[in-house]
């Protein structure tokens, strides 16, 4: 069973990160979650719901605590072994600490040690408008070899549904580690 980190955010979309999570735990992949202190208020905030009642039933998750460093994600020899590292959604708190290096938390760590180790890095950054800092610290991401994902749904295959539009950002989250799926219809141009 390939191995994927999963660390959630206070960003709005945290809706993001859970059908992310679901999606990863049906194409049988093993998910170590970090989720913040504040993806919690935000999910309270927008979903009325409790990480306990979203992770109910899954069976291939494994929990760290926000403030665990001696968490095996926190070690460049276990990280190695990851398919990738996604951060869904990230707020500009969170990409700001991975982006110069400060380490408040488990998920800037992991942030840290998948760029110093090359494992593929996912930020799927959520917050308009944006600005210089939140450029500027997208751009040290892209430099050091991570990807930055926007929260932004398209409108070209015709969504019908909030699921669909989540589905279509999960998906192109999907294609940036290559993992195949079915969740949005490709352009058929
Ligand atoms: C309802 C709600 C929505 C928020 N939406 C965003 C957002 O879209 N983007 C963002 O960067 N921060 C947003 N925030 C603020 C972050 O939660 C805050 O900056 C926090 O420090 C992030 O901490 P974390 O990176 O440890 O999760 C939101 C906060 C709340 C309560």
């Amino acid at each position: 069973m390939q191995k994927i980190a999963l660390c959630i955010t206070g960003a709005s979309g945290v809706i993001y990160g859970i059908k992310l999570l679901q999606v990863l735990e049906e194409l049988d992949f093993s998910v170590d979650l970090v989720i913040s202190r504040n993806a919690k208020v935000v999910l309270k905030e927008e979903h009325s719901l409790t990480f306990e009642e979203v992770l109910k039933g899954l069976k291939n998750v494994r929990i760290h605590e926000e403030n665990d460093f001696t968490s095996p994600l926190a070690s460049g020899s276990r990280l190695v072994h990851y398919r990738g590292v996604y951060v869904v959604p990230c707020s500009t708190n969170t990409l700001s600490c991975i982006a110069n290096g400060i380490n408040k938390n488990l998920i800037h760590r992991v942030g840290e040690v998948a760029l110093k180790e090359r494992v593929p890095l996912v930020l799927l950054v959520r917050e308009a408008p944006y600005n210089e800092i939140h450029l500027e610290n997208m751009l040290k991401i892209t430099r050091m070899g991570g990807v930055v994902v926007p929260a932004s749904p398209a409108f070209y295959h015709k969504p019908q549904s909030i699921d669909d539009m989540i589905n279509f950002v999960v998906g192109k989250l999907l294609d940036v580690l290559r993992i195949e799926h079915n969740l949005y219809k490709r352009w058929r141009g």
